[in-house]
């Protein structure tokens, strides 16, 4: 009989389609995808995939710069409802009146930000290249970076650009606290910590490490080191897992609430039926997608 792995394979290949997947998301997702990565890495092969269907198994602002990046193929989000904590419906009335307030003001929105955001914006960036991006705006620039303050100020800890942000911030991070992580490295006194940077700047004068999750995982695998507090959304630690593959390697997680709850509402029935019926798809209007498209590609152009 044949199993649900094997009908999502064959209609892949009848769809002609091709799945990514963010590394936050389910094992059973990262096993069957063809391509796993961070934002920045997905963002790259929906730019160049030939596929005429993009399976996107993250969170609907991936999807959404997917369909922006690659109008001419058909881009499914099997979990429809997948959305991001980090922002929400008044992120941009918020960042509208900022720019109203300050009209000298360039913006640059993380890609964790609706479509509509990312259309005003002036370029985009990711966790693995926000500070190259921030780097490229002229050396007088008043920046406001959305919509989040912890990887703005990390990066602003690393250039010399004038960086303004607003409140928000993705709650699984953000939560994670100096006495909960201080704990786990009293168990593990050997072990490096690796962290996103999305975390608050208190915690991150608390790791060895820190970088996107394809940097982590990276990092993981190069060093010599043999145990890691892992201080990021736990689906990592299936990359980890792959890429240290026989290495004799241990990860601890900082803490255990780190779970995206929206990045854990795809399963494989839902990839089953969304190859079966290409539905729920993300069609970003043509109008905002324009817009927005330049600000992802200035980003891509970025080296
Ligand atoms: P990266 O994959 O770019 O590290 O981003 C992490 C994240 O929180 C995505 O939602
Ligand atoms: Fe958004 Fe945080 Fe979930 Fe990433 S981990 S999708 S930033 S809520």
């Amino acid at each position: 009989m044949e199993t649900i792995e094997d009908e999502i394979l064959r209609l892949k290949e009848e769809r002609n389609a091709v799945i990514l997947a963010h590394v936050y998301q389910p094992d059973e997702i990262q096993e069957i995808a063809d391509f796993t990565g961070d934002s920045f890495k997905l963002s790259v092969e929906a730019s160049k995939t030939d596929a005429d269907v993009i399976v996107f198994c993250g969170v609907r602002f991936m999807a959404e710069t997917a369909n922006i990046l690659s109008p001419d193929k058909i881009t499914l989000l099997p979990a429809e409802d997948a959305g991001c904590q980090m922002f929400d419906d008044t992120l941009l009335p918020r960042v509208k009146a900022e720019l109203a307030a300050h009209p000298e003001y360039r913006l640059v929105s993380y890609v964790n930000t609706p479509a509509s955001v990312k259309a005003i914006s002036d370029v985009c960036c990711t966790s693995s290249n926000a500070v190259k991006v921030i780097e490229s705006m002229p050396e007088d620039a008043e920046i406001l970076f959305v919509p989040d303050p912890n990887l703005a100020s990390y990066t602003a800890e690393r250039t010399t650009r004038h960086i303004h942000v607003l409140e928000g911030g993705c709650p699984i991070h953000g939560n994670l606290r100096t006495d909960v992580l201080q704990r786990v490295k009293d168990e593990h006194p050997g072990a490096l910590v690796l962290m996103h940077p999305e975390c608050r700047p208190e915690l991150r004068a608390m790791a060895d490490y820190i970088g996107s999750t394809s940097g982590i995982v990276d990092y993981a695998a190069a060093s010599d080191c043999k145990e890691f507090i892992i201080a990021t959304e736990m689906g990592v630690f299936y990359q980890l897992e792959e890429a240290c593959h026989r290495q004799g390697k241990t990860f601890y997680p900082a803490s255990r609430s780190m779970l995206c709850v929206n990045m854990k509402k795809t399963n494989l029935t839902k990839v089953r039926d969304a190859l079966r019926t290409l539905e729920p798809r993300v069609v970003v209007p043509e109008d905002v997608r324009k817009k927005a498209h330049a600000a992802l590609s200035r980003m891509l152009e970025i080296k």
